[in-house]
């Protein structure tokens, strides 16, 4: 047996240990006891949370704050606090968040913005509530809401010209939004068998 072969196997052995492991080290129980940083709710950097933080952004646009942003703007924000994680144009490896549209049956799935999300209202409440990774909930409203146009400008989803607030965000039509199954749907298939073995 190659070394190649011997390594592959001992890793299809563990693999489950290694993802258990993962999880455990990313347990909020573990990280508040283990490192010693001061893990408080409110940020270190940046302003103060802000209220809107506090209230969810439903798909149906409610909990949205008032406040707007522009793709211009957004380009601004972006390249000083986001570009560095996921590439000037959104597409760095292992944090991509920009391409694949359509991509998501085939052998290759690109997992982003562009080719899963289903809501803009929700993407503006994820970019609120944990973006800039480290630093969540430093944003401002609006410069939520210029990240949001322009990760969606980058995906190529809206215009250059589009300006979100509360009531633009939700004309948004994302490319993968009827990509996804109602919960009520599923339980009435399987009330009428569908699934069942
Ligand atoms: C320090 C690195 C870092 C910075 C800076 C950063 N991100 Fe992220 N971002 C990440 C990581 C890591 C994830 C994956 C987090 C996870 O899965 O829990 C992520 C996830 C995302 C996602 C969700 C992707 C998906 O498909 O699930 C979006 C959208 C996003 N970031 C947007 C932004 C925006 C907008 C900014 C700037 C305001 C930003 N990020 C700044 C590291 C970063």
């Amino acid at each position: 047996m190659s070394m190649y072969r011997f390594a592959k196997l001992i890793f299809k052995r563990w693999q489950h240990w290694f993802v258990v492991l993962l999880l455990i080290s990313e347990s909020p129980l573990l990280m508040a006891a283990d490192d010693g940083l001061n893990h408080s709710l409110t940020p270190r950097l940046g302003e103060r949370v802000t209220a809107y933080v506090s209230s969810i952004v439903s798909p149906d646009g409610s909990g949205l704050p008032n406040g707007s942003g522009s793709v211009t703007e957004g380009k601004l924000v972006y390249n000083a606090k986001c570009a560095a994680c996921h590439g000037v144009d959104g597409k760095m490896q292992s944090n991509q968040i920009v391409g694949g549209i359509g991509s998501l049956a085939s052998e290759r799935p690109v997992v982003t913005v562009g080719s899963y999300w289903p809501y803009a209202t929700t993407l503006f409440d994820y970019i609120a509530r944990a973006m800039p990774y480290g630093q969540a909930k430093t944003l401002s409203a609006n410069e939520v809401y210029a990240t949001t146009a322009y990760v969606l400008f980058l995906n190529g989803i809206v215009s250059e010209q589009t300006r979100f607030d509360a009531t633009t965000l939700l004309t948004v039509d994302m490319p993968n939004q009827d990509g996804f199954v109602e919960l009520n749907e599923i339980d009435s298939n399987a009330e009428s068998g569908v699934g069942k073995q």
